[in-house]
């Protein structure tokens, strides 16, 4: 957020954001790069108001001051956080969270690998949303439970892009593969969430690494409550499956520090557009609720592009000397504590607040 004459606007940065308006002279990122501390300057608002609403493309004037400065550094943490040149393999970013990550990589430049497993067409139409990002990519197919396909993938990856920057690994299998209580789930279902999991990680990482020059990325993508809590017990598998795979991130963070390559893993918390989206309506309606009422202190459910920025920023510059860290991205709904109702644990209760 910049501040101009006492009105708050967010900026367009960069070349592509600033409109071509007729005779009027454009910032450019090299322009406020080489802007001099007292020069005149035309800065364009974004067409979006305060209050979401369109508002007409205007052309605010301004000596070079705190608000200029302040577009340099925008700009150049823009530079910063720019993933141009880069290339990265999302698994499962045919549709729900992995496309969300998939976008928000393209977005910010990077050349993506679509994997899927079953849904050709989804997964073109993430390459078809890349594409219009500005970026490229192909897609590649693969079962992840099988080690062989996950070591194919990668060679698919190498064949088409030489190099890894990034690995991100995000599919799940689908729940009836592997969704039954503990005193009843067969082995095959076990190892099935095992497999898709923990040992698909293991080989991914290792085949990646084999890719990747220093400064590379692998950011695993759990649902740490399940392996937190024992309370969804048709969970139990890949509960356990996760909470390994979370464990070989760590592992694998000093295993490869040494070459600069950060191993981190991702939670977010009930995201919409996902696999909730195929459950029945009233168990759908029933977890939004859960959480727009405080169970999620933001009040309300993630989207793929929340966990995708959270994943950009992993995958940026600055986070180097982060590994090794499981990052809950859930709107605070991981600080909530099951021991006391929820009117006693909100900092301000309810009735204080209509007050
Ligand atoms: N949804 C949430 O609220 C939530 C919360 C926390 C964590 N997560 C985690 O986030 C990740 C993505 O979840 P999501 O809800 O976005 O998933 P989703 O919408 O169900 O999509 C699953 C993805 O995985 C692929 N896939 C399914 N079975 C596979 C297999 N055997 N081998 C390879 N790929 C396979 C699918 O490919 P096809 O399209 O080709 O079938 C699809 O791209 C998962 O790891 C999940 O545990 C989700």
């Amino acid at each position: 957020m910049v501040c101009l004459n006492g009105v708050s606007n967010r900026f367009t940065m960069g070349r592509r954001a600033v409109p071509d308006s007729g005779g009027n002279e454009k910032i450019s990122e090299a322009a406020i790069g080489g802007l001099a501390d007292n020069s005149a300057v035309k800065i364009w608002p974004m067409d979006v108001g305060l209050r979401g609403q369109p508002i007409p493309w205007r052309v605010f004037t301004a000596r070079c001051g705190p608000a200029v400065s302040a577009l340099k550094c925008a700009t150049s943490l823009e530079v910063c956080m720019s993933l141009k040149g880069k290339h990265a393999l999302v698994t499962g970013s045919s549709r729900g969270i992995g496309r969300g990550i998939a976008l928000k990589l393209a977005e910010r430049g990077a050349r993506i690998a679509v994997h899927y497993y079953q849904n050709q067409d989804a997964a073109k139409s993430t390459l078809t949303k890349i594409r219009e990002c500005g970026s490229d990519g192909f897609v590649v197919q693969g079962n992840v439970c099988h080690p062989e396909e996950v070591s194919r993938i990668f060679k698919h990856v190498e064949s088409e892009f030489g190099s890894l920057d990034i690995f991100v690994s995000n599919a799940r299998t689908e729940a009836p593969t592997f969704y039954q209580p503990p005193m009843e789930i067969t082995l095959d279902k076990w190892d099935t969430a095992v497999d898709s999991q923990a040992k698909a990680f293991l080989v991914g990482v290792r085949e990646a690494a084999r890719l990747m020059p220093a400064g590379g990325r692998i950011i695993a993508i759990t649902f740490a409550p399940g392996g937190r809590f024992g309370s969804w017990q048709p969970w139990v598998a890949m509960g356990a499956a996760k909470a390994a795979m979370e464990v070989l991130a760590r592992y694998f963070a000093v295993a490869l520090a040494g070459r600069g390559i950060t191993v981190n893993t991702i939670s977010p918390g009930w995201i919409e557009d996902s696999v909730l989206n195929s459950l029945p309506s009233t168990v759908q309606d029933t977890i939004r609720d859960w959480h727009k009422g405080g169970w999620t202190p933001m009040g309300r459910l993630g989207t793929p592009a929340d966990v995708g920025n959270s994943v950009a920023l992993l995958c940026s510059d600055e986070a180097n000397w982060i590994t090794g860290q499981l990052i809950d991205v859930d709107g605070g709904a991981s600080l909530m504590d099951a021991h006391l109702p929820l009117e006693i644990q909100q900092a301000v209760p309810k009735a204080t607040k209509s007050a």
